[in-house]
């Protein structure tokens, strides 16, 4: 199996082939209850958004959805699930996006730590780039020490170290119910843009 988690053929391999530990089959309660809290036109990117389940809610409250992923495979998954609404989802890197800086909201899960370790200052700075001031960078981080990955877990020291120069941290929340992949270093975090 490919082993660049860089290379999109490390992810279109596990999709293909149905491995996907992270990969719940469904749409979180922390997301959900985080999400009822936006209202209608709310900007929001999902990055790395794998089958993408949690983008239906979204639009279903009126949200603009930009869903993005590298591998083709995700996004063929994604877009199937979707139907008429496979319109948001595209193939695109992360690192490439335009600089647009007016999303209101980036929603993170399980994309930062599929990352090599040496893409998280670039993470930090694009998500910089492209969540307007007081928009929010939310959603799920795997607090762990587990330098062997993907996942690759992050202490929050060092995720404090790689955001704080452009957002502020203000609320955090420790998943009980997580998948085994992530089990006990799931955490909610919701970050401002400064
Ligand atoms: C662990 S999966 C998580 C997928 C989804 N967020 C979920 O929770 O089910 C990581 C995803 O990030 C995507 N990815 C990794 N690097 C990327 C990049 N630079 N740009 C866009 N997508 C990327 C992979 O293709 C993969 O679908």
């Amino acid at each position: 199996m490919q082993q660049d988690c860089a290379d999109p053929d490390f992810w279109d391999v596990r999709y293909a082939s149905g491995v996907m530990p992270w990969d719940s089959a469904d749409v979180p309660e922390d997301f959900q209850r985080f999400a009822r809290t936006k209202g209608a036109a709310c900007r929001v990117l999902v990055p790395g958004c794998g089958s993408a389940h949690e983008v239906k809610q979204l639009l279903d409250q009126g949200c603009q959805v930009d869903a993005i992923d590298f591998s083709i495979e995700a996004v063929t998954r994604a877009k199937a699930s979707l139907g008429q609404h496979a319109g948001c989802v595209q193939q695109a890197d992360f690192f490439l996006l335009p600089e647009r800086q007016d999303y209101d909201w980036i929603y993170e899960r399980a994309f930062f730590c599929a990352l090599p370790m040496g893409r998280r200052a670039a993470y930090a700075h694009k998500m910089a780039s492209l969540i307007r001031q007081g928009g929010v960078l939310a959603g799920f981080f795997f607090l762990a020490e587990s330098p062997k990955g993907p996942p690759f877990g992050v202490t929050m020291e060092v995720l404090q170290q790689l955001l704080s120069p452009w957002f502020e941290l203000l609320a955090m929340s420790k998943v009980e119910q997580a998948l085994p992949v992530f089990a006990g270093g799931e955490h909610w975090l919701t970050w401002q843009r400064l």
